[in-house]
Formats: C-alpha cells, sequence, structure tokens
C-alpha cells in the first residue's frame, strides 16, 4: 500500500466458522483506512454479513485479530464500546436493527447510550434523520413503515453516532431507484467529509460507480484491490457469480472512460 498510515479497522489473517461444519471465512485480511470507499461483493451466502459483524466486534474470529486504530480488539464491554463510537454497521435487515416505538428515539438510542447531554443528543439525532431522509417520519411507529423506509431509519441510527467506518449490509437492496441513488449520494457527502464507508452489494454498477476499492468473497476468501480491476476480471466475478459492470465494458468497446450514470434523474 502506498498509504503509510494506521489503517483505522483492520482484519489481520482471520478465520471465522459456525462451528467445525460451516466454516465461512478463511485468511481474511481487510484494511479500511479514513475516507474509504470499499464495496464488498459475493454470493448468497458467501459470507459478507459474517464479514461486517466481525468488522464491528460483534462475532469474534476463530483465529486472527481486529484492530481498531491499530490495537487489537478485546470482545468485553469495554472492548465493544470502543469499537461502537468509531465504527457503526447498518444490517441488511432492519428489523434487526429498530426496537423503539418512534423513529426519533430509535435514532436517540445510541447517542442516548454514549452518555451524551441532552442537546448534542437532539442535533446528532436532527442531522441524521435529515441526512437520511426519515425527518418527516420522526414520530411514527417504525414497525408501521415500509421495508425503504426503516432502511433508512437504521441509517439514522447509525449515522447519528457520528462513525468514522460506517458499514452497510445491502444498503440499497429493497429501495427504489431514485431512493437508492439518494442514498449513495448521502453516502458521497460523507465520504467527502472523511467516513470511511463500506457497503456490500449485487449490484455491479453500483460497486463501480461508488468504490475505489472492490472486495470479493468465494470459496471462504476475499480478493480485494483496485475496483476497475477487481471487477472486470471475469474469471473471478464467474466464480463470485456476478457479472461485469457496464461502464468499463462500454469504455473499453468505445476506447474511453465511460462513468456510470450516478447523476441521472
Ligand atoms: N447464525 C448463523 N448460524 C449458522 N450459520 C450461519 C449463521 N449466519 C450465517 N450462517 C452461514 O454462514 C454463511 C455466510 O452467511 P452470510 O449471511 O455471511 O452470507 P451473505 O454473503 O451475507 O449472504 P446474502 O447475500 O444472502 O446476504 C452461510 O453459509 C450461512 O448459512
Ligand atoms: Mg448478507
Amino acid at each position: 500500500m502506498s498509504h503509510p498510515a494506521t489503517p483505522l479497522v483492520e482484519l489481520v489473517d482471520v478465520d471465522f466458522s459456525h462451528g467445525p461444519e460451516l466454516p465461512v471465512l478463511r485468511s481474511v485480511d481487510l484494511r479500511i483506512g479514513t475516507g474509504a470507499r470499499i464495496a464488498v461483493l459475493g454470493a448468497n451466502g458467501s459470507g459478507k454479513s459474517t464479514l461486517f459483524r466481525l468488522l464491528a466486534a460483534a462475532w469474534k474470529p476463530d483465529r486472527g485479530e481486529l484492530r481498531l486504530d491499530g490495537e487489537p480488539v478485546r470482545y468485553n464491554r469495554a472492548g465493544r464500546d470502543r469499537v461502537r463510537r468509531r465504527v457503526q454497521l447498518v444490517l441488511q435487515e432492519p428489523d434487526d436493527q429498530i426496537f423503539a416505538t418512534s423513529v426519533s428515539a430509535d435514532v436517540a438510542y445510541g447517542p442516548v447510550n454514549m452518555g451524551l447531554e441532552r442537546d448534542e443528543v437532539t442535533r446528532r439525532v436532527d442531522a441524521a434523520m435529515t441526512a437520511a431522509e426519515v425527518a418527516d417520519l420522526a414520530d411514527r411507529v417504525p414497525h408501521q413503515l415500509s421495508y425503504g423506509q426503516r432502511k433508512r431509519v437504521a441509517l439514522a441510527g447509525a449515522l447519528a453516532m457520528d462513525p468514522a467506518v460506517l458499514l452497510l449490509d445491502e444498503p440499497t437492496a429493497g429501495l427504489d431507484p431514485a431512493g437508492g441513488r439518494q442514498l449513495l449520494r448521502t453516502l458521497e457527502a460523507l465520504n467527502a467529509k472523511g467516513t470511511a464507508v463500506v457497503l456490500s452489494t449485487h449490484d455491479v454498477d453500483l460497486a463501480y460507480a461508488f468504490a475505489d476499492t472492490a472486495v470479493v468473497l468465494t470459496d471462504g476468501r476475499l480478493v480485494g484491490g483496485d475496483v476497475e480491476r477487481i471487477l472486470t476480471d471475469r474469471d473471478l466475478m464467474e466464480r463470485a457469480r456476478l457479472g461485469l459492470p457496464w461502464a468499463p465494458l462500454v469504455s473499453r468497446a468505445l476506447g474511453r472512460r465511460v462513468s456510470a450514470p450516478q447523476e441521472l434523474p
């Protein structure tokens, strides 16, 4: 790597299994630095959600370690709190994340739990709800909201923690196309301010448009690198049951670079 700075979050030679019969990840290395834009791709069951839970210290590796700011993470209360203040995971299923009886209370849960002053909680909750476009839903009961609305509420809850690293497990799945594009703009704005953003997706065009680094999971192994190189590796993409993104294919056909249509309405 050209950038010698200590990564914010790092998995070092990690194995993880659900018991001896169910290995999921093997010898996985991943570094997440300030301002990273990483897309995680892989077939159903390849271990994307598992990878995110390991990065958020929700699950403990069988072997290897998770480091935060260069320091190994301990899996006790204090260790997990240390991670939670820096790393936020938005789960694939919003219902695994949302439990308060109003949207604003749900978004406030993390900041309140962190012991922040009331004014600071209010400021963070308002900013997070605005960024995730759920301000108009503040007083609604989360479980009566649509799936896409609940996904945004879960995102707002993570944003309210002001994370250095935001992990999003399939954030655009189930969103309408305009909602998906809006979400990417929100993530780009956060990233421009230095937040590292890691998202998983089955959408190779979205990954190509958003990320500078792609990470592909196949057969328990992680292969990562420059997004253009990884996503145009036909063998790798086939093994991961993924197609190729259209932009580099079109670029090659035309003999010049074409960017994905992020800005279309
Ligand atoms: N709690 C669990 N207990 C046992 N096995 C699990 C558990 N959670 C996940 N697995 C298994 O671990 C493997 C990886 O699952 P994971 O959810 O990480 O995949 P994924 O890449 O996120 O898939 P998807 O695209 O469907 O979301 C799968 O084989 C899955 O069946
Ligand atoms: Mg998953």
